[in-house]
């Protein structure tokens, strides 16, 4: 089974609102939140963009959570899958969100190399080890009273700056099966 990698920490759904708009998620987008939490993030996604959006999560409680939430809101284009991000595969993916810590995110660097060229990684509050953000976003939150950061990588300057192999961590593809994301579309659920 899997590892969990962070404890469930929200980010504040005030300044998703704004890193949304900055990432240019828009209607047709594919988000993917890894590590979705209660999933707050894919159903703003869904919601306020109009992308289709999917949370990847391990624990059980949370994808029930995020679940109920779904149906509730009537949100056809979220699905939220229980699995281990360590195993994704990221192909077709136009922006990835993350909400974990830098150790973590060092861990996922070679399923974030499974990205296409376009696709947008975006992190908040810890920057990926090793990675030069091409932008960072400073959103206050009036929900926490502070400053937020967002740091935004675009796959294909990473792998222009230090190839594939993302400074040469692991293989580039994950070796366990993964996930196709966009079957997760191909009948309405
Ligand atoms: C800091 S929370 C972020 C929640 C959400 N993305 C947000 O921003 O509101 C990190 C989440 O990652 C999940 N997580 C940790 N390790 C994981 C793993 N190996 N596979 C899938 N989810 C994991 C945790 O259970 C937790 O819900």
């Amino acid at each position: 089974m899997g590892r969990r990698l962070n404890p469930f920490v929200p980010s504040p759904r005030d300044v998703l609102n704004r890193a949304f708009e900055e990432a240019g998620i828009v209607p047709g987008s594919l988000m993917v939140d890894l590590g979705s939490g209660d999933g707050r993030a894919p159903m703003i996604a869904a919601k306020e963009f109009g992308a289709k959006a999917v949370g990847f999560e391990i624990n059980d409680a949370l994808v029930h959570h995020a679940e109920q939430s779904r149906r509730r809101l009537r949100l056809n284009d979220v699905r939220y899958v229980k699995a281990d991000i360590r195993h994704v595969d990221l192909r077709s993916v136009d922006v990835v969100f993350a909400y974990l810590t830098s150790d973590a995110l060092e861990a996922i660097k070679p399923v974030l190399m499974t990205a296409d060229e376009e696709t947008l990684v975006m992190t908040h509050d810890y920057p990926i080890p090793g990675w030069e953000p091409s932008e960072v976003l400073r959103l206050r939150s009036d929900t926490t009273a502070r400053t937020h950061l967002f740091y935004l990588y675009r796959i294909r300057d990473v792998v222009r700056r230090i190839g594939r192999s993302g400074s040469g961590m692991g293989p580039t593809v994950p070796t366990t099966p993964s996930i196709s994301i966009r079957t997760l579309f191909d009948e309405d659920a």
